[in-house]
C-alpha cells in the first residue's frame, strides 16, 4: 500500500499534536512532532543559562546537541543528548522562549534536515509551522489547522490544569497571540498556509471529527 506524507501546520494550540498522533495511530504511521524538537533545544539553552536572544551562543550550543525523536510504546519521546526530556519541554519557560530559538536560520536548517531524513520513506504525519511550505512541500496531503482564540486558550488552559498548573485565562490568550505573532512574522520559514493546503477549522469540531476528516482525505489519496 502507498505510504504518503501528511503535513499538518497551524498556529499554537490549534489541536495539531492530539490530532496528528491519532491520525498516525489510525493509519499505522509515524507521528513527528517537530515543535518538540525546537522545544528540546530551547530546554537546553535555558538549562545552561544561555540567553535565548544571543544567536551566536545558541548556535554554539546547537553544535554540541543531539535531538532525537524515538518511538517507545506507541509514543514518540524526545531525547536531548540521549536523555528523555519529553516532560521538561512542555514547561511554561520553554514555551515562552521557543519562538526566539526557532527563528534562527542555523537552528532551522539542522531540524529540517532531521525531519526530512525521517520522513523520506513516507508513512508519516508531521506537524509544525513550516511542514507544507518548507520541510516537505511535496507532501501528498497538507492540512492547515486553525481554531478561534477562545477555543485554543480554553484547550491550553485545560491541558495545563491537567498537569496541576492553574494559569489565568487572559495570560494564556496573550501568550498564544504573542507566540503566533513571532512565529508568523519571523524571516525564516514563517508560519504560513501552503497554497495547496486544506484549511480545517477545529473551533466546533470534536477530536474524533478532526481525526476522521484527515484520515478520510488520506485514504482517498492512498487508495487512488
Ligand atoms: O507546536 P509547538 O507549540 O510545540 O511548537 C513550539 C514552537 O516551535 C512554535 O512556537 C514555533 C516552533 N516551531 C517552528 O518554528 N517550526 C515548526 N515546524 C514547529 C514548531
Amino acid at each position: 500500500m502507498k505510504k504518503i506524507i501528511i503535513a499538518i501546520d497551524g498556529p499554537a494550540a490549534a489541536g495539531k499534536s492530539t490530532t496528528a498522533k491519532l491520525v498516525a495511530e489510525k493509519l499505522n504511521y509515524l507521528h513527528i512532532d517537530t515543535g518538540a524538537m525546537y522545544r528540546a533545544l530551547t530546554y537546553k539553552i535555558l538549562r545552561e543559562g544561555i540567553d535565548p536572544e544571543n544567536e551566536t551562543a545558541v548556535i554554539e550550543a546547537l553544535k554540541n546537541s543531539k535531538v532525537d525523536l524515538i518511538k517507545e510504546e506507541n509514543r514518540i519521546k524526545v531525547f536531548l543528548d540521549n536523555k528523555d526530556v519529553s516532560e521538561n519541554i512542555r514547561s511554561i519557560d520553554v514555551t515562552n522562549a521557543v519562538s526566539a530559538i526557532s527563528s534562527y536560520k542555523k537552528v532551522r536548517e539542522m531540524m529540517v534536515d532531521i525531519q526530512r531524513r525521517i520522513s523520506k520513506e513516507g508513512g508519516v504525519v508531521l506537524e509544525g509551522r513550516d511542514i507544507g511550505t518548507v520541510v516537505v512541500p511535496n507532501a501528498e496531503l497538507k492540512i492547515f489547522m486553525i481554531a478561534g482564540i477562545e477555543t485554543r486558550a480554553k484547550r491550553r488552559q485545560k491541558e495545563l490544569s491537567e498537569k496541576g498548573l492553574f494559569i489565568d485565562y487572559n495570560k494564556i490568550v496573550n501568550e498564544i497571540i504573542e507566540r503566533d505573532n513571532k512565529d508568523s512574522k519571523r524571516k525564516e520559514s514563517p508560519l504560513r498556509k501552503a497554497d495547496d493546503a486544506i484549511v480545517l477549522d477545529t473551533s466546533n469540531l470534536s477530536i474524533e471529527q478532526q481525526v476522521n476528516f484527515i484520515v478520510k482525505k488520506a485514504l482517498e489519496i492512498i487508495e487512488n
